[in-house]
């Protein structure tokens, strides 16, 4: 498949910019769509001067009721990504942007039931244990619900998990030897790394039981480091950039005839995807959850719940804790949409 259409919603933002920057490269996009409430004709100019052969267009209502861009931009896509909303200052949590964000995420997802029922659906907006049910239920509620082509975006925990344990083997690892199976959710106790299973297992094994506690610390905690360093300006937005772009860039590889594309991510359990029912039941019954899946044309074919049954006890004790949290966050959602 080609001739693809991708919509940024969110494109003049932090995470927007170089996500848009990194989809202008991607030769299997044709058209690229930047929809944001602010500067979107300046990055759609900027970005449209580079010479691959896709085209950027903005799209920039012009006021708070005018919904003729945000359908302009999402007719015909068949992949849409989601980082529009406010980040973290520090001291924040995911959570505490629950209150803007929902609201946000809610009148884009209406928007993509009305103009691209049938498109991928990728979240970034946070906090995505809670968005993720939003745009599920808003989709539901509009009847054209698809649970194999929506996606939170967890990536960035793989991609620090990954770094994170090639630092402490610096002599005898690169951060592209590991693909760490982070599972759970996306924020803080709800991110579980799976270091004892794969490629990881023999170095995670090497550490001290306190490096390890300190590993899984990092890798839960370490947007609170980019939220810290950036000093009140933000959140991570490169490196979320790269981790949203990896994601899609899989599903376009896998919609395109690629075969054996495995990638974690948050997804809501439904019979129409194989593996869902024995997920579900291994994850204290939720709804929603990431793990590994199997992607194909239609996108989430299979669940690869198997992996945890593979998992050490330490780490049965962090997906308990995990499932906790996940619950109280999954309802928030639910809730907040059918209000
Ligand atoms: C992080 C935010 C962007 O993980 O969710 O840093």
């Amino acid at each position: 498949m080609s001739g693809l259409k991708v919509s940024v919603l969110g494109a003049a933002g932090g995470i927007g910019q170089p996500l848009s920057l990194l989809l202008k490269l991607n030769d299997k996009i044709d058209q690229l769509s930047l929809f944001d409430v602010f500067n979107t004709p300046g990055v759609g100019a900027d970005l449209s001067h580079i010479n691959t052969d896709s085209s950027a267009k903005a799209f920039l209502p012009t006021s708070k009721e005018d919904t003729t861009q945000l359908a302009e931009a999402l007719k015909g896509s068949n992949l849409v990504i989601i980082p529009a909303g406010v980040p973290r200052k520090p001291g924040m949590t995911r959570d505490d942007l629950f209150n803007i964000n929902a609201g946000i995420v809610k009148s884009l997802a209406e928007g993509i039931a009305e103009n691209c029922p049938e498109a991928f659906v990728l979240i970034i907006s946070n906090p995505v244990n809670s968005t993720v049910p939003i745009v599920a239920e808003t989709l539901k509620a509009k009847g054209v619900f698809n649970a194999k082509r929506l996606f939170g975006v967890t990536t960035l925990d793989i991609v620090r998990a990954n770094t994170f344990i090639s630092q402490l083997f610096p002599e005898e690892s690169k951060a592209s030897d590991f693909n760490i199976n982070v599972i759970g959710g996306h924020s803080g106790e709800t991110i579980v790394p799976l270091y004892s299973v794969g490629k990881s297992k023999s170095f995670y094994e090497k550490l001290s039981e306190q490096q390890k506690n300190d590993l899984i610390h990092r890798v839960q905690f370490g947007g609170d480091e980019v939220v810290q360093a950036k000093n009140g300006t933000g959140s991570a937005t490169l490196s979320m950039a790269y981790a949203g772009y990896k994601l899609a860039e899989s599903i376009l590889n896998a919609v395109s005839g690629k075969s054996d594309v495995v990638e974690c991510t948050f997804l809501n359990f439904d019979d129409s995807i194989k593996g869902s029912k024995e997920a579900k039941k291994l994850v204290g019954d939720l709804d929603f959850f990431s793990l590994p899946v199997l992607l194909g044309k239609n996108g989430i074919e299979e669940v690869k719940y198997e992996i945890l049954n593979e998992i050490n006890d330490d780490e049965k004790k962090l997906l308990s804790v995990a499932i906790e949290q996940l619950s109280k966050n999954i309802e928030k959602g639910v809730e907040f949409s059918k209000k």
